[in-house]
């Protein structure tokens, strides 16, 4: 096995790679053959979007979750977090900021709650935001498991498209990182239901977990290519310390370095294998590094969502530590974005619903 024949064969037509070739480019270590594995996915990123970003302004709706993950700083019995919920006229408020500020998309994400008060406060607010826009934005959903009944109303209200990580796809780590009571089936099965619903579906995983191995990341990629999936959005995993899971992790320099290079050599992993998938760089590489979500558009990924929750409450919506742009207002995010951008030789796609090929390729 070498890198040349690997990226050779794996630009020539997706899904062409086996499992001990995705781990062989996860194993990546010198310098110089990361760098030719970042490009060679950056350069099919190229061949499916040109040289456009797209972007969604991700709404953090609200804080109040019924999970207890054991990694995320918003789990239930973290008595730490003030806990705070939008209102309808704070997510129109948000909603129309990212309209007039020409974003194609929004992401309106939240903790995971399940009730008929939540299920019909997210429907009538898609209606609200399709009739404020002109139905101009595309809407995309973050907000957890739900019933077949609750997906099916939110998509007939406007959402068409649907996050939900499945956060690792092996069971082992699954069960390690979550209390007994959340189910890796159920989550399996939503996914199911959203694709059966017609929506774009995403999901991902985190990457570099305590335990995790090259092996177990590259099953995480024939899961995505097994469920057909339209989007990926993965990140490093980061220790939270009010958490089980960050308690004990030292956040040095090294480990920063590390989780870092992990979360780019998976991006253009999957760039690789899946070839037409939106892909985001997502925040958790900005945690780490300045211009870590730059680096993940150079390693193949192809989204952004910059956060345009009002600042006031963006410190109550950690998932990790470091998070970063906790104090910044949407406009001065949105400056500092555009500039970045355009210093890696990129546009954002300002007004687009930047959909994903792989839907339309699959219709
Ligand atoms: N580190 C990295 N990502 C995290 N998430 C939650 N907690 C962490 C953490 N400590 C991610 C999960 C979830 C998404 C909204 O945020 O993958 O699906």
């Amino acid at each position: 096995m070498n890198l040349y024949d690997i990226l050779n064969k794996a630009t020539a037509k997706p899904h062409a790679l086996s499992q001990e070739e995705l781990m062989f480019l996860l194993e990546i270590r010198d310098e110089k053959e990361m760098q030719q594995l970042f490009h060679a996915a950056y350069g099919l990123k190229l061949r499916y979007t040109g040289k456009m970003v797209s972007i969604r302004g991700l709404i953090e709706m609200g804080n109040v979750c019924a999970k207890d993950c054991f990694y995320c700083g918003i789990r239930k019995s973290n008595p730490n977090v003030e806990r705070f919920q939008l209102d309808r006229e704070a997510v129109l408020r948000m909603s129309r900021w990212a309209w007039k500020h020409n974003f194609g998309s929004i992401v309106m994400q939240s903790g995971e709650m399940e009730s008929e008060e939540h299920t019909a406060f997210v429907e009538s607010l898609l209606r609200d935001i399709t009739n404020m826009c002109n139905g101009e934005l595309g809407i995309t959903l973050s907000l957890g498991e739900q019933s077949e009944e609750t997906l099916r109303r939110w998509k007939n209200a406007g959402a068409h498209r649907y996050l939900l990580r499945i956060e690792s796809s092996s069971e082992e780590i699954y069960r390690a990182i979550h209390p007994q009571n959340h189910s890796f089936a159920r989550r399996v099965e939503c996914l199911k239901i959203l694709r059966k619903l017609d929506y774009q579906v995403g999901s991902g995983v985190m990457i570099g977990l305590p335990g995790q191995s090259a092996a177990q990341l590259a099953g995480d990629i024939e899961f995505f290519r097994k469920m057909d999936l339209d989007m990926i959005g993965m990140g490093p995993f980061l220790p939270h310390h009010d958490t089980p899971m960050g308690k004990n992790v030292d956040f040095s320099e090294n480990f920063k370095r590390q989780q870092l290079e992990l979360g780019l050599k998976m991006i253009s992993a999957v760039r690789l294998q899946l070839h037409n998938t939106n892909i985001a760089s997502t925040t958790a590489l900005e945690a780490l590094r300045n211009d870590g979500r730059e680096l993940g558009l150079l390693a193949g990924a192809n989204v952004i969502m910059p956060n345009i929750t009002d600042p006031e409450y963006r410190k109550n919506y950690k998932l990790y530590e470091n998070k970063p742009a906790v104090n910044e207002s949407s406009d001065d995010s949105i400056r500092e974005l555009t500039r970045k951008v355009a210093a890696i030789g990129e546009e954002i796609n300002w007004n687009k619903r930047g959909d994903s090929p792989h839907y339309f390729a699959r219709h």
